[in-house]
């Protein structure tokens, strides 16, 4: 089902993702991303990007936020938004992320912003069709 969120519902997720990444471990990349979940209770859930020596083991910011949400028992989500400064426009949710938020709701909105003004508001099914999708009966 769709989501349409209010303009003060979005800015509160877009500053909620903001403070987030201000937390981000990206020593190596140098790129700070914060993402912030709205669960249907109205909670919010952020996370951060956290990179790792091993850069393969980097946990991305939108999976940390599902993370967080889903160890305080809350699965359902109508929205997400990710944040990372940048000039050159926002970034959009790595194809991992779009197949780990899909698990939880393939319909999620996504706001996707640069945290200086440029903000796109997109639906998950459009950022992953066809999802892979669990059926032992396959
Ligand atoms: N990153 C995210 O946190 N989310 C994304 O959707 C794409 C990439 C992080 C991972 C890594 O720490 C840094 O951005 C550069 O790839």
């Amino acid at each position: 089902m769709e989501t349409t969120l209010r303009p003060e519902q979005i800015e509160q997720l877009i500053q909620a993702a903001i403070k987030a990444g201000r937390c981000a471990y990206a020593p190596y990349s140098r790129f700070n991303v914060g993402a912030a979940l709205l669960a249907a209770n109205h909670s919010i859930y952020a996370g951060c990007n956290i990179e790792n020596a091993s850069f393969g083991l980097t946990i991305c910011a939108e999976r940390a936020a599902v993370a967080n949400a889903i160890a305080d028992g809350c699965r359902d989500f109508l929205a997400l938004a990710v944040v990372a400064q940048s000039e050159g426009g926002s970034l959009t949710p790595c194809g991992a992320c779009r197949q780990v938020l899909a698990e939880f709701n393939p319909h999620l909105t996504v706001i996707c912003s640069n945290g200086i003004g440029q903000t796109r508001i997109l639906r998950l099914d459009d950022l992953l069709p066809y999802r892979f999708e669990f059926s032992p009966q396959r």
